[in-house]
């Protein structure tokens, strides 16, 4: 999943209750992340609590954790100490702060947290949001509260709708969280003990989500999950449902113009959805297809169950039905055992697939995760001395890639103003920002462009 580091604060935009509370809430990590924290959101508006994007007033300071690399879990710990000086003074004039701690970190610490950071009240894993309003009342009450147990019944069940009044302030792109969790057990990731296993939401509930997404103006739809399409279901036909199917269906909804899907495993990617690229306009020429490393040797110590080969031929499919396809990923280097030659694999594999974005990483041990007991860690100056040599590949081949656009025809959809008077931001199929004149369309309008100029990584486009 893409990481949306330093994503903006999902604020619960409703007419407040007189004196309503407040609440800050801090998002980290991946867009499911994201959509938490505005489901979080949702769920407390009910509650009375307004969104603040000033922390200094918050009544409720909630942080929606990332524990996928060392850095971001102990980004939380200084965040908090900061958090906590602020509850001090908050309390000198009086007023109440309760501190929050959500998301991957509060689940893999739990009550860890509060002995780590004894201002926090409140410790609240990803699978128990629905239980947040409750937990809220108990550490007001005074009382510490760990809520990190798999819940057996279903979040998204008890998590409430967001409301139409809510969802406007959003804009007219929007995430839904299909998907939750990961079976597969790559040795690096701990996303399988943050997040448990994978859970698929019904077909109904994605389907009523969607149209209320669609009600309230939103154009273009991201399905989230840790394995997006290892999704499935049971169709209203009483047949099971794969991802590619699902994507069908939600095309139907009117207003719903522009469909993602984000982040897959290679395995994953079935017939049917290879299909649903080439047969559904709605779904955009962009997956998020993380490979890791180029090496067999590597990939089969990270038990990410395919070769390099395999990957190779799974873009050359998808590219044969959708030639226009942009290809994004994932790398780590520094994997234990990661030699020059299987670095310089991974190095070859990025050339011949030619990726328009990708993000990569230095490993870091996670602590329980199988990697972690690995004998031969590579030294960090190495790792930081491929991953200098793979972004500057990986920028390189973005740059080509934008730059390619000039003189080109694409479709923008217009979600938001633009920095300078007198300009909109549009979205291209491929995740770029379009910046058009005002006088181009409407916020929520896709309107057919022509590519004048290219930025290092916006496009600079007229209406035809
Ligand atoms: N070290 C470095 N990068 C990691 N990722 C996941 N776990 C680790 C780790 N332990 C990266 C993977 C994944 C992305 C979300 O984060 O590339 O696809
Ligand atoms: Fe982590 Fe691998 Fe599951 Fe992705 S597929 S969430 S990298 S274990």
């Amino acid at each position: 999943m893409e990481p949306a580091e330093n994503a903006d604060r999902a604020e619960g935009e409703v007419n407040p209750p007189v004196a309503a509370k407040k609440v800050f809430v801090k998002t980290y990590g991946c867009q499911m992340n994201v959509y938490d924290s505005q489901r979080m959101s949702d769920a407390l508006a009910v509650d009375g609590y307004a969104g603040t994007d000033r922390i200094e007033d918050a009544d409720l300071v909630l942080l929606n954790t990332c524990h996928i690399r060392e850095k971001a879990a102990e980004k939380v710990y200084s965040e908090l100490g900061r958090i906590r000086d602020l509850k001090a003074e908050r309390a000198s004039r009086g007023l109440e702060t309760v501190i929050g701690v959500a998301g991957c970190v509060a689940q893999a610490e739990g009550r860890e947290i509060i002995r780590r950071q004894n201002a926090v009240d409140l410790v609240i894993g990803p699978q128990t949001y629905h239980r947040l309003p409750e937990a809220l009342r108990k550490a007001r009450n005074g009382e510490k509260v760990v809520e990190t147990d798999y819940a057996i019944e279903d979040k998204f069940e008890h998590l409430p709708q967001p409301r139409k009044a809510e969802v406007i302030g959003r804009g007219v792109t929007a995430f839904l969280t299909v998907q939750e969790g990961c079976d597969k057990f790559c040795t690096f990731c701990v996303v399988p003990y943050t997040r448990g296993s994978e859970v698929s939401r019904p077909v109904a509930q994605i389907v009523a989500e969607a149209e209320r997404l669609a009600e309230a103006g939103v154009r273009e739809v991201t399905l989230l999950g840790q394995n997006v399409n290892a999704w499935h279901g049971e169709g209203p036909d009483g047949g099971e449902w794969g991802l590619g199917r699902l994507l069908l269906r939600l095309a139907e909804i009117p207003g719903i113009a522009r469909l993602r899907y984000t982040t897959s495993h290679p395995r994953d990617m079935d017939d049917e959805l290879i299909e649903a690229h080439r047969d559904l306009a709605a779904l955009m020429p962009y997956l998020h297809l993380p490979v890791q490393a180029g090496s067999d040797r590597i990939l089969k110590a990270m038990n990410r169950r395919h070769k390099a080969a395999d990957y190779l031929k799974l873009v050359e499919r998808i590219r044969a039905v959708r030639p226009d396809m942009a290809m994004s990923g994932d790398f780590i280097v520094g994997f234990p055992g990661e030699t020059d030659a299987d670095f310089e694999a991974t190095l070859e594999l990025v050339r011949t697939v030619q990726y328009a974005q990708a993000f990569s990483f230095k490993y870091s041990p996670r602590p329980g995760t199988p990697g972690a007991d690995m004998t031969d860690h590579v030294a960090e100056a190495v790792k930081d001395e491929r991953l200098q040599r793979l972004q500057a590949l990986l920028g390189e081949q973005q740059q080509d890639f934008t730059a390619a656009m000039a003189g080109r025809t694409i479709s923008a959809l217009i979600d938001k103003p633009g920095r300078q008077p007198g300009q909109l931001v549009g979205r291209s199929p491929w995740l770029q920002p379009v910046i058009v004149d005002e006088t181009a369309g409407e916020i929520g309008d896709i309107i057919d462009v022509r590519i004048t100029r290219t930025g290092r990584n916006s496009l600079f486009a007229e209406p035809i």
